[in-house]
Formats: C-alpha cells, structure tokens, sequence
C-alpha cells in the first residue's frame, strides 16, 4: 500500500466518523426535545401538540398556525412567556437557549409534518 491509499484510508474514516457523529448527535437532540416537551409541556399542549380549547392552547398541527408563527416568535413566546387569550409561562430560567431552539425545530415544527 503506498502512501497516497493510506491517506485517501484515513481521510475516508475521518469523513465517515464525523458523519456518524453528527447523525447520532442529531437524533439524540431531537430525542432530548421531544423527551422535555412530554415533561413540560405536553399537559398544557397535549402530547399531539393539539391543544386544549378550554385553556387557549394553539393547535400545533394546523398548518394555517404554522406558517402565522416565525420560529423567532415561538422562541421569544418559549422563553417569555405569553400572555394572550390563554396564559404561557416563561421558561427562560428554566431552559437554555439551545434547548428552546431544540423545542421550537424538533417538536412544534414538527407536529406541522405528521400526517393526520
Ligand atoms: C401552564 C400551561 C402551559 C405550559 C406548561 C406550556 N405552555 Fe405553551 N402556551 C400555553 C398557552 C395558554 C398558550 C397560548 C397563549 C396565548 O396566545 O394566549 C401557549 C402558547 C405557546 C406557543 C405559541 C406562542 C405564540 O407565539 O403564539 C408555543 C410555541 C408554546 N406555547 C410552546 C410551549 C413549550 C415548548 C412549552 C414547554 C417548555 C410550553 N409551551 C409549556 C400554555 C402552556
């Protein structure tokens, strides 16, 4: 083996171990979010993400909803709470900034894309 094929060798472990590494890392995020939205969120969003009328929770499934909402705004809403016809706490002291990002890109978008 000459020195050329055992670089391409190790280039190609490389390449594929980031690879994995970033699928894996990737699924386990969205495992996370999906983990802290049953804990925290689901009893006033409900584990479909649709909502309780009763308490003016948003359904999360309604694609007209979806495409209202940016994700800065679900962020801000996320993190400072929002008081409209219902009451949304803040979470701000309680999560990070990544994991409120986590939320809003693996579990609110993605009740959008579920076939119903
Ligand atoms: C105590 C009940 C309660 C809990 C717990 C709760 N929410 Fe809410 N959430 C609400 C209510 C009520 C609204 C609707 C507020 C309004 O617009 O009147 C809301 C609205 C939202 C919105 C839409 C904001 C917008 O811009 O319209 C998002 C996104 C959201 N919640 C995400 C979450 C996430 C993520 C969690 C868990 C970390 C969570 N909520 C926990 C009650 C709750």
């Amino acid at each position: 083996m000459n020195v050329k094929t055992l670089m391409a060798g190790c280039l190609f472990f490389l390449v594929s171990g980031c690879l994995f590494a970033a699928h894996t890392g990737k699924n386990h995020a969205a495992r996370a979010a999906h983990e802290q939205f049953m804990e925290t969120c689901s009893m006033c969003h409900g584990a479909n993400g649709k909502g309780f009328p009763a308490i003016h929770t948003p359904n999360f499934t309604d694609p007209k909803w979806q495409t209202s909402h940016t994700d800065a705004q679900l962020e801000a809403a996320i993190a400072h709470g929002k008081l409209g016809a219902g009451r949304m706490p803040p979470f701000q002291g309680q999560l990070t900034p990544r994991q409120i990002k986590a939320l809003v890109h693996f579990v609110i978008r993605g009740f959008a894309k579920k076939p119903k």
